[in-house]
């Protein structure tokens, strides 16, 4: 079965390849009378692009969103809404050359060795590129998170070893990472780590890392066990991003460590709402696959950037002898300060799908939704 759809109510489809006519994405399920604009979009899309700093990528992609469909007078009016970012800066040459030689840490020999015919060009449909899509369609979950106060914030926590304690940074230092080119809420720990891509950027290198999305203020009681539970959703949709190969909700791996006396967080009446709270969170806000209120942390461990430039092993697939490929064109040599806003958006989609399935927005009309109070 095809696989490019994504939520149950909130339904997304993305389309499109790096070297087409254009990316992007249909969202069926979005009720009729939110406000939205091209801006609302634009705005996430632009944190997603590259050539912004001297650590990503310096393709010249202005992703500029164009909203199709399902859009009126400035409100959605409940029918799909399409939007594209056609591809404009792209450079078919690089590709041509290596059309038989598939790139190592790509998707080119899987993509070759299922589908045959497979458009090639800057990874085609596996390419960083169908972000996009996710982080349009993103921009509106998250528009409809925030009338229910919930946010969902980003960062860069670990790049090539450096890394931050992530429980030692406050939320609104999360909300400010976006001021360096790493995306770290430390501005100190950040500069290191532009260092050290930097440096892998001049041996013909790239190096991996790994970023945190963070939702705040989720109503308890999101998620549906036991297929669908929260928890599993969340890993499916960030484990969906290309180069992400590891997923952990809260202290995730380092639980193995602990004891039960240590990773349980034990029950608490919060002094303010008079809300069950846990005085810590291990459980990363999911117990049983249902949201418990407490903020929803999840990490992604991002592998470094599969183009560089060093010499590598590869198979020419026409002659099926082993031949030496270098990978050229403009790549970012850490993907991880792009990795947040797709997370973010991924993060978005899989909440919002949440809320409307637990009965929190209103199907048909936007302004008969509950609130959370
Ligand atoms: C926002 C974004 C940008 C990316 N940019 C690049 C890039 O410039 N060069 C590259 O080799 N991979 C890039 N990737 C990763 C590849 O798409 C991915 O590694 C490849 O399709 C293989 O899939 P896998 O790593 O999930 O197995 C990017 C991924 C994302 C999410």
């Amino acid at each position: 079965m095809p696989g490019n759809s994504f939520g149950q109510i909130f339904r997304v489809t993305t389309f499109g390849e790096s070297h087409n006519v254009a990316v992007g994405v249909i969202i069926d399920g979005v009720p009729a009378g939110l406000e939205l604009s091209e801006s609302d979009v634009q705005k996430e899309l632009n944190r997603r692009r590259p050539g912004v700093s001297e650590i990503v990528s310096p393709r010249a992609e202005l992703d500029k969103v164009e909203i199709l469909s399902g859009v009126f007078n400035g409100k959605t009016t409940g029918t799909p809404i399409t939007m594209i970012v056609r591809n404009i800066a792209f450079e078919d040459e690089p590709y041509e050359i290596i059309k038989d030689l598939p790139r190592p840490g790509h998707a080119d020999l899987t993509y070759w060795l299922k589908y045959g015919h497979v458009d090639y060009r800057g990874g085609g449909r596996a390419s960083g590129r169908e972000t996009v899509a996710r982080v349009a369609a993103g921009a509106i979950a998250k528009k409809i998170l925030k009338k229910f106060g919930i946010d969902i914030l980003g960062h860069v926590i670990e790049v090539a070893g450096i890394g931050i304690d992530p429980e030692k940074v406050t939320f609104d230092a999360i909300r400010n990472a976006d001021k360096n080119p790493i995306r770290c809420a430390d501005s100190n720990v950040a500069e290191k780590m532009v260092q050290k891509i930097k440096r892998a950027k001049e041996e013909g290198d790239s190096v991996g890392g790994i970023v945190e999305v963070i939702a705040l203020n989720c109503p308890a009681g999101l998620g549906d066990p036991v297929f669908d539970k929260l928890d599993a959703d969340i890993a499916k949709a960030l484990m969906s991003i290309g180069a992400v190969k590891g997923v952990e909700i809260g202290a995730g791996f380092r639980l193995a460590k602990m004891r039960g006396s240590e990773a349980n967080d034990q029950f608490a009446i919060d002094p303010k709402t008079g809300k069950i709270i846990t005085t810590t969170n291990n459980a990363g806000g999911i117990l049983g696959g249902i949201s418990n209120g407490m903020p929803i942390i999840a990490r992604l461990v991002v592998k470094p950037t599969s183009s560089i430039a060093l010499p590598q092993t590869t198979i020419n697939l026409k002659t099926m002898k082993e031949a030496k490929i270098e990978v050229k064109g403009k790549h970012d040599p850490s993907i991880c300060p792009r990795v947040v806003p797709v997370a973010e958006a991924m993060l978005a989609l899989v909440l919002v799908d949440h809320m409307m399935r637990a009965g929190y927005v209103h199907l048909t009309k936007f302004e008969e939704s509950s609130s959370l109070k």
